[in-house]
């Protein structure tokens, strides 16, 4: 029987909201387009994003290219870390990912087993495909990232990205100046990121392309003290934290204040953002029965985070979804780009007050350095005080030539001076949304059967400010001026800046039912009256209530039900 997977799948198919791409060829797992009625959600559902993060956060939205060159990539850590382990069936070719297998086979897998291992464990177990055995198979790394080259006969290695992310960190001094050169500041981004996945039989849930919506928070690494958190301290959410020790009956609902002060949650920043996407979350339309957010296992932390937290939805098919990931990834990002780069990727604080220190000064003896060094004094001292001397002595270089100076022709003072502040790397808190994951929990979530006047009938409830099609301007007749009428209409609903389908074919209950089952949560009708009394009717979906209206009032009364 057809679970609401494939219910909701075979209705976005039908009406346009997901196809499997490039479908005339066969089409590839792990890759979807998205229809008219799609894509138009998607982009409400990245403008909801858009009010909060950019509108009310005030972080501005920058957009960095897809392709990176390889430095990135080996800063990051991804080009060596960013594998998943793999094992091929020797019977039916197929490739798994290991912990796969062994969730197939309900065997506990963690991360920490070494390849060895987990060959072992694996060799012992059927494919989950075809069912014979992997023994001959070994376990071994698979990269994510897609990797291309730059440039014709070029040996520039390129990867596509895996996350948005990198595009900030690595514009970070930019960001920092744009910012006028203080703490905190945020920069967001929403883009596709690509991940060579390894076989993505989860239809929109696991994808190969996919976007992202990403916030990084550059904040003081010993302030972690969110300017706002009272906009959320009492907002309750359900967590599931490691001191819970995460078994299914016990997510706690408790405010965000309470989860700091007990240290649930590890600081403001990361408390705030699991309260912000609850509220995005349920503001998209997700059921708030079926969000729950997951502290990561210590196992099971990406390599740049300290601490992280899911916000998982809950799918009929799928079980608990991970949608958005909330990271404190310490200065992690900065201080590998720092190392590839040369760039400081720091932030000066000045102090309130100067603070007395002292430094060291390494002062030449010219006169015991003798004649070779004549008439070179600033640049011996220079170089100097540039050196880091040992027991042996300080080696400089003079001329382009290498030099030791040793220690008794040299002396080194501590002198007073002023410190005005400190270069201080800042640390990174990220929440990172997959909007396909999120746009497909809405449709599970909103998707009802009901049965009217002996008949099915499918609604989406969608939320009014994700609906792709906002309102139905529907004309009894297509005739006798009435559909002249509804036009007029349709312009000033639209000069609303609201999204307005005009159907004029078929009963005006099956029209009804069309509009339902795309989640178009309001429809005026344009009827016979209308052309005696300028009243039309408005109907709502979820309710199916109807009344009458005068037609010169709908455009604002729509306007305010739909922009609340
Ligand atoms: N910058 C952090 C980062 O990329 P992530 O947990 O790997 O963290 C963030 O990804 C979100 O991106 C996930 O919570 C998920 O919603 C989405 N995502 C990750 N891989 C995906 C895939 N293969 N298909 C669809 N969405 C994916």
């Amino acid at each position: 029987m057809a679970d609401i997977y494939d219910k909701v799948i075979e209705l976005a198919r039908r009406r346009g909201f997901v196809w499997p791409s490039s479908e005339c060829y066969g089409s590839v797992a792990g890759f979807i387009d998205y229809g008219p009625l799609g894509a138009m959600m998607k982009r409400k559902i990245e403008n909801v994003w858009r009010d909060f993060y950019v509108a009310r956060e005030g972080y501005f939205e920058i957009e960095c290219p897809t392709v990176g060159i390889e430095s990135i990539y080996l800063a990051s850590g991804h080009v060596k870390g960013f594998a998943d382990k793999m094992i091929q069936c020797p019977h039916c070719k197929e490739y798994h990912r290991a912990d796969h297998v062994c969730a197939a086979h309900d065997i506990e897998y963690a991360e920490t087993k070494s390849l060895v291992e987990l060959t072992e464990i694996l060799k012992t177990l059927p494919c989950p495909v075809c069912g014979e055995s992997f023994e001959g198979s070994e376990v071994y790394y698979f990269n994510l990232m897609f990797n291309t080259t730059i440039g014709p006969g070029s040996q520039r290695v390129g990867y596509l990205r895996p996350e948005t992310a990198q595009g900030i960190f690595t514009d970070f001094s930019r960001l920092l100046r744009f910012y006028r050169d203080k703490l905190p500041f945020g920069a967001v981004q929403i883009g596709k990121s690509y991940r060579n996945e390894i076989s993505p039989r989860q239809g929109m849930i696991r994808l190969r392309e996919f976007t992202q919506a990403e916030a990084e928070i550059f904040v003081h690494p010993e302030k972690k003290d969110h300017p706002n958190f009272t906009r959320y301290a009492q907002r309750v959410v359900p967590l599931w934290g490691i001191k819970q020790q995460q078994t299914d009956s016990n997510p706690i609902e408790i405010t965000m204040k309470d989860a700091v002060t007990s240290g649930i949650v590890a600081n403001e920043y990361v408390a705030y953002y699991v309260a912000l996407t609850h509220d995005f979350l349920v503001t998209c339309g997700a059921d708030p029965e079926k969000i729950r957010f997951r502290q990561h296992l210590p196992d099971e932390r990406a390599h740049y985070a300290t601490d992280c937290w899911d916000a998982e939805i809950l799918s009929e098919r799928f079980g608990w979804v991970e949608t958005v990931g909330i990271a404190d990834r310490t200065d992690y990002d900065l201080k590998a780009h720092a190392g590839e780069s040369g760039d400081s990727f720091t932030v000066f604080i000045p102090y309130d007050e100067p603070k007395i220190g002292f430094e060291k000064k390494i002062v030449p003896d010219m006169g015991a350095l003798g004649p070779r060094f004549r008439g070179k004094a600033k640049a011996v001292a220079d170089a100097l005080s540039d050196s880091e001397p040992t027991d042996k002595g300080a080696e400089i270089i003079l001329d382009g030539e290498k030099i030791l100076i040793t220690p008794d022709l040299y002396e080194i003072r501590e002198q007073e001076t002023q410190i005005r502040g400190e270069d201080v790397r800042p640390h990174v808190i990220e929440p990172s949304y997959g909007i396909d994951r999120i746009l497909y929990t809405i449709l599970e979530h909103t998707y009802e059967e009901e049965e009217v006047e002996g008949e099915i009938r499918k609604i989406l409830h969608m939320k009014p400010r994700i609906a792709p099609v906002q309102v139905a301007v529907l004309p009894l007749m297509s005739r006798d001026g009435l559909d002249t009428i509804a036009l007029e209409l349709m312009d000033k609903i639209q000069e609303e800046g609201l999204i307005a389908q005009y159907d004029d074919s078929g009963a005006i209950g099956r029209r009804y039912r069309r509009q339902d089952e795309i989640g178009t949560p309001f429809a005026v009708t344009i009827d016979y009256d209308t052309k005696e009394d300028n009243t039309v009717t408005l109907r709502d979906r979820d309710s199916m209530n109807q009344i009458r209206c005068s037609i010169k009032e709908v455009p604002e009364i729509l306007r305010d039900l739909i922009r609340g």
